[in-house]
């Protein structure tokens, strides 16, 4: 099916089972310990063998000699695979890092052994035997002294240019009646979900099946293909669980490749879990951003100048990390500059991570924002919607597909009880503490993307659907059914989504937000054949038939919609396919955050108090799990704040803090009551569904609206993030 805008009237708008609070169907395997994830599949290889990934303990230098005789003699090894033996391993397309790449070194853990044995103890006993001299060369660790050689970045991934000019941004700058000119840092960041990446990989022939945790099946066999060597099609992928993500399991990790190398070594099955303190090192992270800001505007606070610089690094051939992307499309204002540059480091690849570019830019746009709304002494609120814009401020011709920003803001200063901000810093106290409140705008890139699924009707009238989607733990299976069952007019109960096989038909999988629009996009499509296939075996007109309560009704007709299996399965297969939708509109999502913190007089502690998020994500599906990942992303965006934080040795090049108690995430004692507050609004133009995804809008803005309440309350301004206490002293 191809979609058509904007999207009738259909029956999703029917909202008696899609909009639905319904709890997650996995929600009672989950909190019983009963879910499956990829490590616990203990009965499709029982006789499994272990891995153990050895990690580089250089960042950057050459193997000069590596001696695996002793831990191949050692009890129970089955095999000690490194660059000499493995055969060569290419590299995927959507990350850059190498795997058992010696004799070269290109960062600190980068696997250069893995030890196969009968047991976990025994793999990594025997790990500790490997003998390795490595030639140390000078490396690369300090963004902060490599700003000079980093030229404009090449490309920039997710479709943006890396720079842009509209109109004369320095001109105009430097006529600015009123000039806000700042350096802001946001540091490298940590993915640091709960379940570790794991995989158990099994050959049978030249095929390989991975019971593995990833969050997109289509990068997933694309990537592994390429660096096996071997075609995608003979590489089969399941994910049925996904315990969190964030972007970190975008595509293949060392587990996933390294249990494949290993399984067909010594076939047998193997199973490899990435121990947590390689984790950091080894795999992908949010790179630490440097970003100028510049904005110009008149005296009565409209936006002149609007520029933003930003410099990350990354490995030899990374991609940069888009921070500039917000930026181009949140505020008006006739002259424009942004530019990302890109330098080599030679830490472990910075890649996507949850809400990658905007979550970062907008922790200094929006900072700019609340210092620039003080100079023309204007209320942040007011300031934000004196500068809205109904058309993307780099692209007149393309309208937003829908864009209620303004509305966020005014419904979040009203439920927020904003008008009891002062205005002066530090005027509140409660008894220690210093109180402050601080408000950010949000934005983020809302994309579609062509999504197949595949339904099957039985004669018990039991709907099964397959689609190649995840859960990363977000309400996946749920919103699929809910979206299958408002259209075949079946109770949720009646509905059965299987997720996360390769074998199944493709979706853009979870990232990047569009996971639930794109999967729920396919699910109409496939129903919409069913319900033609289904009219057309009854004898009723598709166009007139209303499917509802498990039944098919045309006038005084009806029938039982299970009677059209009565003679075997009804399958149906389709795609969504959205054509170039994404050149026809400016697609986002809309958000604003307000935060309200305590600050220790003495101490410089620094405590939120409580949060509110207003979300503009066209329908809601299901308003429960849509709060869940808001919630869950203004927790993330206070860990961002106040807390989260690779420290890089500049010595030795690695992250110091790599485990979660080096790396500090916020737990439930640091988080207060949240509320999030979604708009009621559609978004026809995208889709049938009308949806857009939800999941990183939440967490985008969400740390800049703390740090402008921890400036309200203190009058202490920081622009490098994390805000710790002694940077407030
Ligand atoms: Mo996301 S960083 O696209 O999971």
């Amino acid at each position: 099916m191809k979609f058509d805008t904007p999207a009738g009237p259909n029956p999703i708008d029917r909202m008696t089972v899609v909009g639905q609070p319904h709890n997650r169907f996995e929600a009672e395997l989950k909190t019983t310990g009963t879910a499956t994830y990829a490590y616990e599949y203990y009965n499709v290889a029982p006789n499994a063998a272990y891995g153990y990934i050895l990690g580089a303990a250089i960042a950057k230098g050459r193997i000069s000699s590596i001696d695996t005789r002793r831990a191949e003699a050692a009890p129970g090894v089955l095999a000690v695979i490194t660059h000499r033996n493995a055969g060569p391993l290419g590299v995927g397309k959507f990350y850059v890092q190498r795997m058992l790449a010696a004799p070269d070194v290109d960062h600190y853990h980068q696997p250069v052994a893995v030890v196969v044995a009968e047991t976990f103890e025994q793999a990594r006993a025997a790990s500790s035997l490997i003998r390795i001299d490595y030639a140390r060369s000078p490396g690369r660790f300090d963004l902060a002294e490599q700003l000079d050689s980093a030229p404009v970045a090449p490309q920039m991934e997710f479709g943006g240019p890396t720079e842009t000019q509209v109109g004369d941004f320095d001109q105009a700058f430097a006529a600015a009646e009123v000039k806000v000119d700042e350096t802001y840092t946001v540091p490298d960041q940590a993915h640091a979900m709960m379940e570790p990446h794991a995989t158990i990989a099994t050959w049978d022939g030249d095929r390989v099946t991975c019971w593995t945790s990833i969050q997109q099946m289509n990068w997933g066999t694309r990537d592994l293909g390429l660096i096996l060597g071997i075609p995608r099609e003979n590489i089969r992928l399941i994910s049925t669980f996904i315990g969190g993500g964030f972007g970190g399991k975008g595509t293949v990790q060392s587990d996933l490749v390294l249990a494949a190398v290993a399984a067909r070594m010594v076939r047998r099955p193997v199973k490899i879990a990435l121990q947590r303190p390689i984790m950091f090192n080894n795999t992908i992270h949010r790179p630490k951003t440097i970003q100028r800001i510049r904005l110009g505007a008149s005296r009565d606070g409209k936006l002149t100048a609007v520029g933003h610089e930003s410099w990350s690094g990354n490995l030899a051939g990374g991609r940069t990390e888009p921070t500039t992307l917000s930026t181009r499309s949140l505020y008006a204002g006739a002259n424009r500059m942004t530019a990302v540059r890109l330098a080599t480091l030679d830490l472990a690849e910075g890649n996507a991570m949850r809400a990658p570019g905007e979550a970062p830019g907008l922790m200094a746009l929006e900072i700019a924002m609340d210092e620039m709304a003080e100079k023309l002494g204007m209320d942040p609120v007011e300031f934000r919607i004196l500068n809205d814009t109904q058309v993307d401020p780099e692209n007149a011709d393309r309208p937003f597909s829908s864009r209620p920003f303004v509305e966020c803001l005014r419904t979040g200063a009203e439920r927020f009880g904003w008008s009891m901000r002062k205005s002066q810093t530090g005027q509140v106290r409660d008894g220690d503490w210093l109180i402050g409140m601080g408000m950010a705008g949000a934005i983020r890139g809302a994309p579609i993307s062509k999504a197949a699924a595949r339904v099957r009707l039985d004669r018990q009238g039991m709907l099964t659907v397959e689609t190649d989607m995840t859960d990363l733990g977000t309400g996946s299976y749920t919103i699929v059914q809910q979206t299958a069952a408002e259209m075949m007019g079946l109770p949720v109960e009646r509905v059965v989504a299987k997720l996360g096989d390769s074998s199944f038909p493709e979706t853009p999988g979870s990232g990047g937000q569009q996971g639930a629009p794109s999967v729920t996009a396919g699910v109409y499509a496939v129903c919409s054949k069913l319900r033609a296939m289904v009219a057309q075996r009854l004898g009723f007109n598709t166009a007139e038939a209303e499917f509802i309560g498990g039944e098919v009704r045309s006038g005084n007709r009806r029938a039982l919609l299970a009677s059209a299996a009565a003679d075997g399965d009804l399958v149906a297969e389709d795609v969504m396919e959205f054509g170039d939708l994404a050149k026809r509109f400016a697609i986002q999502t809309f958000g604003a955050h307000f935060s309200e913190v305590g600050v220790d007089v003495y101490t410089g502690e620094i405590r939120v108090r409580r949060m509110l998020a207003v979300c503009a994500a066209g329908r809601i599906l299901n308003p429960k799990t849509a709060r869940s990942q808001v919630i869950g992303g203004m927790t993330m965006g206070i860990g961002a704040a106040l807390m989260e934080e690779m420290v890089v040795d500049k010595r030795s090049g690695f992250f110091v803090n790599h485990d979660l108690a080096g790396y500090e995430v916020p737990v439930h004692a640091d988080i207060p009551h949240l509320e999030a507050a979604l708009l009621d609004e559609v978004d026809p133009a995208i889709s049938p569904v009308k949806a857009k995804g939800v999941g990183e809008l939440g967490l985008t803005g969400v740390a800049p609206a703390v740090a402008n309440a921890v400036y309200n309350a203190t009058g202490v301004r920081v622009r490098q993030y994390p805000i710790t206490l002694e940077k407030l002293l």
